[in-house]
């Protein structure tokens, strides 16, 4: 069910309103609400429900201003922004880039490796349904049983290159590319994830608007890193550090030539303001005790390809 509705933007600058003039609509945004949100179990190495547990009360408020200053940096990056209710039992649904995958109106939901989160996936399915119901997407389907694939986390679409980068080895399995590549007849690029630390592709991978790739390398194959060198030429990577990675800065949302990130290290705000990238930066350490940051507390629901 979504509670609210955002109308961005609120003061978008001049380049940013000619960035979204230049694309069908403007970006809009799925997030959920964290009255449910809480850190009570281990599924990556970040999570930490010890921490959680010292101060639930004083954690589910800063969560609370946390999702707040996030749903503000978005708004006024550009995106319209759909708030949807969260479940109960259901902690980890604050991070609704694992929902689906979503391109040219039509949706594939998850199907979670965790059996601490599969009960995410009914509720994220009538999410989704309920979009279609407004005519904001025409298809929802879901991935075939025991093809785990967790959304958008592992599956981001590269505007500039018109492909999937698709990660897998963690969470998502090989098997869900191909399940991808045929749903959406769209080239995927395969990249093998090689560390629990790095559990989703959006973790330590995020395309930008300008073509160039912010990412970081220990976190692939040799084989998924031969992939990225392939499609990105060496001006357009930007590595991220040891530091920058473990801050949950290269999961980012990027609108525009705006990128919405966790608080950044000097490196990465660097590298990004040496390209032209404004950083917004948001305190979401409540989100980050349980291994997510910006991007992952998002679904585009508008992505098309041209
Ligand atoms: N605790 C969540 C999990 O381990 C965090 C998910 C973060 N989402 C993401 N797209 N990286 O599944």
């Amino acid at each position: 069910m979504t509670l609210t509705e955002d109308a961005g933007p609120i003061d978008a600058r001049p380049d940013d309103a000619a960035e979204i003039g230049r694309s069908a609509t403007q970006p809009r945004i799925m997030l959920v609400d964290p009255a449910h949100f809480d850190v009570s179990y281990v599924i990556n190495p970040w999570m930490q429900p010890g921490a959680w547990a010292a101060d639930p009360a004083g954690h589910a408020a800063a969560a609370r201003a946390s999702f707040d200053a996030l749903r503000r940096a978005l708004a006024e990056s550009g995106a319209t922004l759909d708030v949807v209710e969260g479940v109960a039992g259901q902690p980890d649904m604050v991070f609704p880039a694992n929902a689906a995958v979503i391109l040219d109106r039509r949706a594939i939901v998850a199907r979670f490796a965790c059996a601490e989160r599969r009960g995410e996936e009914r509720p994220y399915l009538d999410a989704l349904e309920g979009f279609v119901a407004r005519g904001l997407l025409d298809e929802v389907t879901t991935f075939p049983e025991g093809c785990f694939q967790e959304g958008a986390g592992d599956a981001i679409w590269d505007a500039s290159r018109q492909v999937f980068w698709a990660g897998y080895g963690q969470r998502s399995i090989r098997a869900a590319t191909d399940t991808l590549e045929r749903f959406f007849g769209k080239p995927v690029s395969r990249l093998e994830l090689a560390t629990d630390r790095f559990y989703h592709l959006d973790t330590c991978f995020c395309p930008l608007s300008g073509g160039e790739v912010l990412f970081y390398p220990p976190a692939f194959t040799e084989a998924a890193l031969a992939v990225i060198h392939a499609h990105v030429p060496p001006e357009q990577r930007l590595e991220a550090s040891a530091e920058d990675a473990a801050a949950f800065c290269v999961n980012a949302v990027n609108i525009g030539r705006t990128v919405v990130m966790a608080r950044a290290p000097d490196h990465v705000r660097g590298l990004l303001a040496g390209r032209g990238y404004r950083v917004r930066e948001v305190d979401l350490d409540p989100f980050i005790l349980s291994g997510g940051g910006a991007y992952c507390m998002t679904l585009r629901l508008d992505r098309s390809s041209t």
